[in-house]
């Protein structure tokens, strides 16, 4: 089974649900992620681990790796979640927590990933499927796919549509192929 985790609007958590995937959990930081909406009206359990209710992230991640485990969740992905991961966090799912990016990492790391590509005059930028470490959008590249930044005005759907593809496809990979992350991750910092 797989748990999302999410911090905003969630199309990323809808094309999860729209391909069909076994999600048993979605756990937001924020308890206005729209997201939440969408895995409700979709049936699945959410819950909400806000920074303000715990004492330190890592307490908190503690706190949310528990509760993904009592959903069974093997498979942990982000899906716009805002937050890096801790330790305790990634020592409870190793090499089993993906993340999707907008961006050719490691270029455009972070929060504005989109807009910085276009500040920098660069021509491609794309979108990247990854394994977590500790870092900021960091971590071993499971798929990437470049996207022209022309023309501007519709970039931001662009890099979605492609988002909403390879996420899905990657995650059923993870769940199908036991050997698809080591056989297919490679290092990129
Ligand atoms: C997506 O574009 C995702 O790649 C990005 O946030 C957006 C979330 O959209 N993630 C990051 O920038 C991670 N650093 P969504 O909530 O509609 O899926």
């Amino acid at each position: 089974m797989i748990g999302v985790l999410v911090s905003g609007n969630g199309t990323n958590l809808q094309a999860l649900i729209d391909a069909g995937l076994p999600i048993s959990g979605v756990a937001a930081n924020r308890k206005d992620a729209f997201a939440l909406q969408r895995a409700r009206e979709a049936g699945i359990p959410v819950a909400v681990f806000g920074l303000d209710c715990h004492s330190t992230r890592e307490e908190r991640d503690r706190m949310m790796a528990t509760w993904l485990e009592e959903h069974e969740v093997e498979l942990v992905v982000l899906a716009g979640y805002m937050h890096l991961v801790t330790r305790p966090f990634l020592v409870r799912f190793p090499n089993r927590v993906v993340n999707v990016h907008p961006s050719l990492l490691p270029a455009f790391p972070g929060l504005h990933a989109i807009e910085q590509a276009i500040a920098a005059g660069v021509q491609e930028t794309g979108v990247t499927v990854h394994l977590v470490d500790e870092g900021l959008d960091t971590g071993p590249v499971l798929r990437q796919e470049a996207i022209s930044v022309a023309p501007v005005d519709t970039l931001e759907e662009r890099i979605h549509a492609v988002e909403h593809r390879l996420l899905p496809e990657v995650v059923r990979s993870l769940l199908t192929d036991p050997a698809f992350a080591t056989t297919t991750a490679k290092e990129i910092s």
